[in-house]
């Protein structure tokens, strides 16, 4: 599991048009997008509900880039197999809604794929640490999950910067959700994270999906 350590723009299709959803997909991928953000919400966990594998398989069904579903569920354990099978690519799960934690990841890396711990914003990153030899990807909530187009909060950057170092050490990938846009994006671009997941600052009526891609690309360190 070798970790691509380019910083990237991970474009969460939640905000996407959904009646659109194939040519605004098709849209930041032809701008040079390699990985999307697939949000799956079920109403319980959180309050809101998205959609299911139903809508990966379908994304799945045009185009190669890696596909990474951040399943906001009540019980991943019951649904990892579909989501992986429509084509997922890297699930990432919220510790507390697993039965037990190191067997939903063994579950994800038997079943194919990549795994990864989400941590909320009131959740303190040392939740990693037991399984930090299972992780491939760690995921740190600048949002409380639930809705897309809320307000970044700081405070999460506040206790990064040793437990940063940990997580390289041992090759994991850091991403970071919620909040990001082209005001928020540069702070975050010299704190160490590889991946930034961008939904209504992508997906939006100002400009196209491509032309907001390529702006935030455009913030990014290219070493
Ligand atoms: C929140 C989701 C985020 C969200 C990001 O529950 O996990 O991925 O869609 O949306 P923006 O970029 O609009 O904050
Ligand atoms: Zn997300």
């Amino acid at each position: 599991m070798a970790t691509d350590r380019k910083q990237q723009i991970s474009p969460s299709i939640l905000s996407a048009d959904f009646a659109e959803l194939g040519d605004q997909v098709r849209s930041v991928i032809d701008a040079g997008c390699q990985v999307l953000h697939l949000d799956v919400m079920d109403g319980q966990y959180v309050p809101n509900i998205s959609f299911g594998p139903m809508v990966v398989k379908a994304v799945r069904s045009i185009t190669d880039v890696h596909l990474e579903s951040h399943l906001m569920i009540a019980e991943p354990d019951k649904y990892i197999e579909n989501f992986i099978r429509a084509g997922s690519d890297t699930v990432l799960v919220h510790p507390s809604t697993c039965r037990s934690v190191g067997d939903t990841l063994a579950r994800i890396h038997d079943l194919g794929s990549l795994a990864g711990l989400v941590i909320n914003p009131d959740e303190a990153l040392e939740l990693t640490l037991p399984y930090i030899d299972q992780l491939d990807q760690v995921l740190i909530m600048s949002v409380f999950p639930g809705f897309g187009g809320q307000t970044f909060i700081s405070s999460v950057l506040d206790p990064l910067s040793e437990i940063l170092d940990t997580f390289k050490k041992n090759d994991i990938l850091i991403e970071i959700d919620g909040g990001i846009n082209r005001k928020t994006l540069p702070a975050l671009t010299e704190l160490g994270l590889d991946r930034f997941v961008a939904g209504s600052a992508v997906f939006n009526k100002q400009s196209s999906p491509a032309e907001n891609y390529t702006e935030l690309t455009s913030l990014l360190h290219s070493d």
